[in-house]
């Protein structure tokens, strides 16, 4: 069947017999199905909406002129029953196509905001550890296996909690020694502090007062922190840097226990060859103060180099020096309401930075400070 058959009559298509009605009707469907199935866009299905219901000249309306109305009276029946058939049927089939483009125009939207899930990721990378905070952790482990608890304190301090609880009075010399931070804070009720009424602590000691007073003996802590002095930077010096703290208060506690305690930190931290010795020292807050050495960790404790010249570390001493100790002066428990006559304890406080710098192989201070991710990743 040519495919303008509805611009033919019946007559000229050979439609004789009602039983030819519906099969006329069946192709010309099947025409139109086969259109409507090929059509993609909503502008498409409008052309077709008009090419075949168009109340002028669409297909449908032809059919009614051509096919139905000059009908011979003996088919028109067949034919109009057929027609009413095939609107319906057309109709149908539009409504799904229709629906069909539609949501397709929407696919084709979604699938320019689909996120594509076989695309690398954005990497992140993840951070670690700055190698101070994993030394602090180093240390506190070991102090914390033998009974110590880890406390800390303010940064901004008093001058009695830095100085004079400690047994250093005013104008006594060894506050020279500490170039001292002095700062005007802003009040709770809004003036300012007076001038040298607060400090940013120039060591870790102050929280053996603040331990003391708020504590009853037994005692045994370990204080890690920054500490603050008006140094200038240079390899081994730094405005800010990190201390540990240790101070051990009961009612027997010996030198002996001190130094056992001391070596078997030393030992754990630098490993079981090691070995410590101590000199007479000077802190107000201890007596007797002493000066802990470690025996050279890059000679071996020879004081020759592997090259046989001189270890530049240790100056051909075979000795490091690592930090100052001593026995809690008694006068320091007059400041904590501790009797004196019963209690006895040892403090030391190490200097943070130079363990990890003696263990790990750091020749500058400043490393720590300059945030150099080439410096922090070769220490995952
Ligand atoms: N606070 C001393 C300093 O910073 C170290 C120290 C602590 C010495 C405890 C003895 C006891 O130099």
């Amino acid at each position: 069947m040519p495919e303008n058959s509805h611009e033919k009559t019946l007559a000229a298509l050979g439609v004789t017999q009602p039983d030819q009605v519906a099969p006329l009707f069946a192709r010309l469907l099947s025409q139109a199905s086969a259109e409507l199935n090929a059509l993609a866009s909503p502008e498409a299905f409008e052309k077709f909406r008009v090419n075949w219901f168009g109340r002028k000249a669409g297909v449908v309306t032809l059919v009614g002129d051509n096919w139905l109305k000059p009908a011979a009276r003996e088919l028109k029946p067949a034919v109009g029953q057929e027609l009413n058939k095939f609107k319906a049927q057309l109709e149908a089939q539009m409504e799904a196509r229709r629906a069909a483009i539609e949501s397709g125009a929407k696919e084709t939207v979604s699938v320019k905001d689909r996120v594509d899930l076989s695309l690398p990721g954005a990497t992140r990378p993840v951070g670690s550890r700055h190698l101070v905070r994993q030394v602090f952790q180093e240390i506190e482990d070991i102090f914390v296996s033998i009974g110590f608890s880890v406390v800390e304190g303010p940064e901004i301090e008093t001058p009695y909690y830095n100085f004079e609880a400690l047994n250093i009075p005013e104008f006594h010399p060894v506050r020279d020694d500490m170039d001292t931070f002095y700062v005007e804070a802003a009040g709770e009720s809004g003036p300012k502090t007076t001038p040298g009424s607060l400090l940013l602590r120039t060591h870790t000691s102050p929280v053996q007062i603040r331990t003391m007073e708020k504590q009853k003996p037994p005692v045994r802590v370990i204080v890690p922190g920054k500490v603050y002095r008006r140094d200038n930077p240079d390899a081994t010096h730094s405005f800010m840097f990190h201390q540990i703290e240790g101070l051990a208060v009961d009612t027997d506690i010996t030198f002996c226990d001190f130094t056992g305690t001391i070596e078997y930190f030393v030992r754990q931290y630098f490993g079981p060859s090691v070995k410590t010795r101590f000199r007479p020292s000077y802190f107000p807050f201890t007596e007797p103060s002493v000066e802990f050495d470690v025996s050279c960790i890059f000679c071996g404790g020879s004081g020759v180099a592997a090259n046989g010249a001189t270890c530049g570390k240790c100056k051909g001493s075979a000795w490091i020096e690592l930090f100052g100790a001593g026995m809690v002066d008694p006068a320091v428990y007059g400041f904590v309401n501790y009797d004196a006559k019963k209690l006895s304890g040892f403090a030391f406080g190490m200097g943070m930075d130079r363990l990890a710098m003696l263990k790990y192989g750091i020749d500058d201070i400043q490393a720590f400070f300059q945030n150099d991710v080439r410096f922090l990743r070769q220490f995952p």
